[in-house]
């Protein structure tokens, strides 16, 4: 494993309050910021919002509050969120930072002949802040005619990035696998976009229009395009150019983003850092999305999100935790239901996990005065399980982990410990329960870096060679949504 790590989520707009989708996102990357500390390597884990532009600039105006006065709310609301669910970033960047601002300003002047002025002619889409040329507009026309609804006609003049310049390279990047590009299905979508061909790119609205922004240097009738200084958080968190980490942890291993934003940072992205001469990220892994119990995409307008908050209060964060990781498969999309969660929660977490630790534990306890004696050494076979963690397939890391967990409480029923506890053999009773402590023990190593919590549970109980007696039971059985006895 590399000595440094740096791993980043996308930064948030915070127009709205953060719902599951964000909550997943968060968890992806700080599963991945767990796993390389767990096995020795620095790590710098950024999270961040995104502060400015038209769409958060709208939403402040709704509430009669200055846009710093929204941004400041709203962004401790996703900090809140990261804290609950024991996300544990380095640094939380906020595009309206002092920082980020005077540093987007320097790595637009270092741009340099990149950027030149003209005429923009063409749509916008402020929900998604996206500029799109009269003939995409006319295809989402046909094919989402409600989104088309919300389009405007710019004509402005406007900076743009000569992002068509960079074509080739970006093309060559991705398909070297230089930039990887995760899952497949993302990287084909990407090269295809490549080899379609691309224009340049407008990065700047008139400050008139979008005042909320950062001004563009030397230029103060311009803002910054939103995305173009949003961006840029991945490097100005790090205190480029000077600052000891950006030379330490740039470039960034992995950045987590989702599926709709795949082609700022796929192809954007890394032109501007070609721009500027530095090192692009190794690799964009690319999560799906979670829908609601329809499959229908969860909104503000539609108000069919599910609160984050909501699921951890109910069933803790790591509860969520794995849901995420091991039923929302990289590449795909999947429908959140509260039925669904919760079956989950009784039986794979509560039935298979927590019942292994709580019967291991009682027995002890009951047959062996809580003392767990001499532990073997642990011999199951991890090695696919990091394997599938090298791949990002924490779905199948999990499947790998839950065959285990199943092997052992069949090992339990298989050995009968209560029969061996009538028959006085103390010495067979310790080394069966004394086996299947050092596995859970294994079995919480691993877990650690999806269910941090649950992890330390475990290991609190079992790891000082007697049981803890107090150690909270691990996911007791809940009821709200499913019926008792029919899982
Ligand atoms: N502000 C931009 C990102 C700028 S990064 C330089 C943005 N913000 S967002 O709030 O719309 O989305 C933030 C992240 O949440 C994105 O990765 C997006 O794909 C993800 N999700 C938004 N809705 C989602 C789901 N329903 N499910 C999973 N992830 C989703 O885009």
């Amino acid at each position: 494993m590399n000595d440094s790590f740096y791993v980043s989520t996308s930064i948030p707009y915070v127009n709205g309050e953060p719902h599951i989708g964000h909550a997943m996102e968060f968890v992806l990357a700080d599963i991945m910021a767990r796993y390389h500390k767990q096995y020795g390597s620095e790590v710098f884990f950024s999270s961040g919002s995104d502060e400015h532009g038209g769409k958060n600039m709208e939403k402040a105006a709704e509430l009669k509050l200055t846009p710093q006065q929204f941004v400041d709310q709203m962004s401790q609301t996703f900090k809140d969120l990261a804290g609950a669910l024991q996300v544990d970033y380095t640094k939380f960047v906020r595009t309206t930072d002092a920082d980020h601002e005077a540093r987007a300003a320097k790595i637009w002047t270092a741009l340099g002949d990149d950027i030149y002025k003209s005429e923009y002619s063409g749509m916008y889409d402020q929900k998604e802040e996206t500029f799109l040329t009269h003939e995409e507009a006319r295809q989402i026309q046909k094919d989402d005619p409600k989104r088309y609804e919300r389009l405007t006609e710019l004509k402005e003049e406007n900076y743009f990035f000569k992002l068509a310049k960079y074509n080739t390279a970006v093309l060559e990047l991705v398909k070297s696998g230089k930039l990887k590009v995760v899952p497949k299905t993302r990287h084909n979508e990407v090269v295809a976009l490549l080899e379609g061909g691309l224009k340049d790119l407008s990065i700047s609205r008139p400050a008139e229009k979008i005042p909320w922004g950062i001004p563009v240097p030397g230029d103060k009738t311009q803002t910054m395009y939103v995305w173009f200084e949003a961006l840029m958080n991945y490097i100005t968190t790090l205190g480029y150019p000077e600052q000891p980490d950006f030379a330490k942890f740039w470039p960034a291993d992995v950045q987590v983003v989702g599926k709709d934003i795949t082609r700022f940072h796929a192809v954007i992205w890394p032109a501007m850092l070609m721009g500027l001469g530095i090192e692009t990220p190794r690799v964009v892994y690319v999560h799906g999305f979670i829908n609601d119990a329809n499959g229908d995409i969860m909104s503000k307008s539609v108000g069919n999100g599910i609160a984050p908050m909501e699921v951890i209060s109910t069933y803790g964060a790591d509860a969520f935790r794995y849901y995420v990781a091991r039923h929302i498969p990289s590449g795909e999309d999947n429908n959140f239901s509260w039925e669904r969660f919760e079956t989950i929660y009784n039986t794979e977490l509560g039935n298979e996990l927590g019942n292994l630790v709580q019967r291991t534990k009682s027995m002890i306890e009951k047959y062996e005065g809580g003392v767990i004696g001499d532990l073997p050494e642990s011999m199951h076979d991890i090695a696919p399980f990091h394997d599938y963690f090298e791949e990002f397939r924490y779905d199948q890391a999990l499947d790998y982990i839950w065959t285990l967990i199943r092997g052992f409480n069949q090992y339990i029923e298989d050995e009968k410990p209560w029969n061996i506890a009538k028959e006085g053999d103390a010495d067979h009773l310790q080394e069966v329960l004394a086996y299947v402590v050092a596995s859970t023990l294994q079995i919480a190593d691993l877990l650690h870096p999806i269910m941090p919590t649950t992890a330390a549970n475990i290991i609190q109980t079992f790891g000082e060679g007697v049981v803890k007696k107090d150690a909270p039971q691990l996911f007791p059985r809940i009821h709200n949504y499913t019926e008792p006895g029919k899982q």
